[in-house]
């Protein structure tokens, strides 16, 4: 099935319609996420890639290659899968590793693509190992074998699927196998973005949402964006909803600071939660190193919240490093705190 732009279809793997979605869950997906390439702002050497691996398979009218996007979370992974579908004018159906619970969950998936739909898998890491073998002949060859009955009465189906492309995204490629990483012919690693490009993208986030900001206030929300645009949008919002509250006419750097001050989020785009990270660390550990499961306990914090989320953008600023006895926090890390 074949769909142009504006009436893009989504579907989720339970077939939950995008109609379903939260009102704000649809603003962000549909409203704010850019729908292509040229839309796109950062990351330009993947784009690039990106862009002529579409070209090049619409030229040979074939499915575009396997692409596996990996990187810290809001950096863009579902929206560039997203963008690829669009491009390619095909199916967007989107569904993610925990929900893909037993083999007949993605057998009856793949056996429902239609041909160069984009079958999105999130948090591919999480895939159990019985379903990911399923996966391999799938992306492989396009087939499925499958067994069905028991004993005596047990039969091999061999199951032909149309060429689809299955897009994975993952904050932990470290985690996958690697015959499953093998078969991606394109593989991203999605880094962290620059303040530029935080600005302009949430100059271009503004104009959608209908606010009023001028160059100088977008760069002090990309300041403390934490190289994300996930969190230069939510920032956003936030004070797009200050201003409107207050009814203040002209957003400055003070009624940004304001705003954000609210929500708990510093100069630098820390959190409480980042705050708390490096003070444990400083107030129980003597700045370390310790173990990551010892500040998890103290924290009472997930430990996959802390590893994927809080860590890497502390060890991209420098305020911690990681050696083989744990984690440090650094001086900068102190001084920041005022300790
Ligand atoms: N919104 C979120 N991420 C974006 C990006 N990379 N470019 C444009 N708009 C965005």
């Amino acid at each position: 099935m074949t769909k142009d732009d504006s009436n893009k279809e989504i579907i989720f793997s339970d077939n939950t319609p995008e109609t379903n979605f939260e009102p704000s869950e649809k603003l962000e997906f549909n409203f704010l996420r850019p729908k292509s390439f040229s839309d796109y702002i950062g990351q330009n050497k993947i784009i690039e890639s990106l862009s002529i691996a579409v070209e090049a398979s619409r030229k040979r009218d074939e499915s575009l290659d396997h692409v596996l996007f990996y990187g810290p979370p809001g950096l863009g992974k579902t929206t560039l899968s997203y963008i690829i579908s669009n491009q390619i004018e095909s199916n967007f159906i989107h569904t993610s590793g925990p929900a893909l619970e037993k083999p007949a969950d993605a057998v009856g998936l793949l056996s429902n693509l239609s041909s160069k739909d984009v079958l999105f898998i999130d948090e591919i890491h999480r895939i159990p190992k019985t379903v990911e073998e399923y996966l391999y002949s799938a992306m492989e060859d396009f087939r499925v074998d499958f067994i069905t009955g028991s004993g005596a009465f047990a039969k091999t189906i061999n199951l032909r699927l149309e060429s689809f492309t299955l897009v994975g995204s993952t904050t932990r490629p470290g985690l996958l196998s690697s015959p499953l990483r093998d078969r991606f012919g394109l593989s991203y690693h999605l880094d962290y973005y620059d303040e530029n490009d935080l600005k302009d993208i949430i100059l271009r986030s503004s104009r959608l949402l209908d606010l009023k900001i001028d160059e100088n206030s977008s760069i002090e929300i990309a300041k403390r964006s934490r190289g994300t645009p996930r969190i230069a949008n939510r920032l956003l919002r936030r004070v797009r909803d200050y201003v409107e509250v207050k009814n203040i006419k002209k957003i400055n750097t003070k009624v940004i600071n304001d705003s954000l001050e609210i929500e708990g989020v510093d100069n630098l785009g820390l959190d409480r939660l980042d705050r708390e990270y490096l003070r444990i660390i400083a107030a129980n550990y003597e700045g370390g190193p310790v173990g990551i499961d010892a500040i998890s306990a103290s924290l009472n914090e997930d430990q996959a919240t802390l590893s994927d989320v809080v860590e890497p953008f502390l060890l991209k600023i420098g305020f911690i490093i990681r050696t083989s006895q744990g984690r440090k926090i650094t001086k900068l890390a102190y001084k920041h705190l005022g300790i």
